[in-house]
């Protein structure tokens, strides 16, 4: 069967990219090479370390009873509430046996490709630079605490880091379709901003949304929002929005679940079915819908981020 990812590709080496393939056009600063991996770790000093911690503080006074399990076992066993940028060395070194995973320093967004070749070797490319007090409460380029504290907890989970794994080789299967858009459109409504039904409520394991305050109360809590359980062929024809809170989220029942309806079917067949362009906008409801909760939109109906609307 042909599956999400293609089995035959070689990933030891970074792979050529088809000449044909359109990614955003990044320019490479000079002291990264190809892996665009910076030599090493950004020494953080004490104003770093001390904005990590109050960005640290503020997320554990919203997300216990709103963050996955998950997660909130990730940070522990990754003990990253001993304060300050954590060392990405010893990040890997703790996930190397749980996972296979390790952290490594990156300079910025790097490409697609790059991207899905770091994944597809159990690399999680994290920022090599912490937002300033100026830029505490948003930024929009994933510095080392939206990346770090975010992301790597949930890598300790055995299942959604295989799903990580195969998200990296998919990112090169998607791209020989030209279909960058409707994964990154999976990636998106999952690994950034995903929900997972627990027994006592549903919860938070996308990264956007735990590394935020506002967000992680907005997307579990919120009247505003639709919640609505994963469909992969729904998700990967749904626009998104990434500059605001989100009108819909979509709700996994299990990471297995998220596992066996992405890795395990036939995408090849769904890539030439797919329209090259989004098919549904991100607020809409659909027919083969199965909805959690219908959102009353208001807080996009008042306007939105800028506009003073509460996030309600
Ligand atoms: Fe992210």
């Amino acid at each position: 069967m042909a599956t999400l990812a293609k089995t035959d590709q070689d990933y030891s080496v970074l792979p050529h990219m088809p000449d044909d393939v359109f990614t955003a056009p990044l320019k490479r600063p000079e002291h990264v090479g190809e892996d665009w991996l910076e030599p090493a770790q950004t020494v953080y000093d004490g104003d770093d370390d001390a904005i990590w911690n109050d960005l640290f503080a503020r997320q554990m006074e919203v997300l216990p009873g709103r963050a996955a399990t998950a997660f909130l076992k990730g940070l522990e066993r990754l003990d990253l509430s001993r304060g300050g940028v954590p060392e990405f060395a010893r990040l890997s070194a703790e996930l190397e046996p749980m996972t296979g995973w390790s952290v490594v320093p990156v300079p910025m967004l790097i490409p697609d490709h790059v991207f899905f070749w770091h994944l597809a070797n159990r690399r999680f490319p994290a920022g090599n630079f912490i937002r300033t007090r100026e830029t505490f409460d948003y930024i929009q380029e994933p510095d080392v605490f939206h990346d770090v504290f975010g992301h790597v907890p949930m890598l300790t989970d055995p299942v959604y880091a295989d799903y990580m794994y195969e998200y990296g080789k998919a990112g090169w299967n998607a791209m020989r379709y030209n279909r960058l858009k409707a994964l990154g459109a999976l990636y998106w409504y999952t690994v950034e901003f995903g929900l997972i039904e627990e027994a006592d409520g549903i919860k938070a394991y996308g990264a956007g949304i735990l590394s935020g305050p506002t967000e992680a109360v907005f997307a579990v809590e919120a009247e505003s929002p639709n919640r609505i359980m994963l469909n992969v062929d729904r998700v990967m024809r749904t626009d998104y929005v990434i500059s605001d809170l989100q009108p819909t989220y979509f709700v996994i029942e299990s990471f297995e679940d998220l596992y066996r309806q992405t890795v395990e079917r036939d995408f090849e067949r769904l890539y030439r079915n797919l329209p090259p362009s989004f098919t549904y906008a991100n607020s809409a409801i659909i027919d083969v819908d199965n909805l959690v909760h219908r959102g009353t939109q208001e807080y996009l109906l008042r306007g939105g981020r800028g506009s003073g609307a509460a996030p309600v």
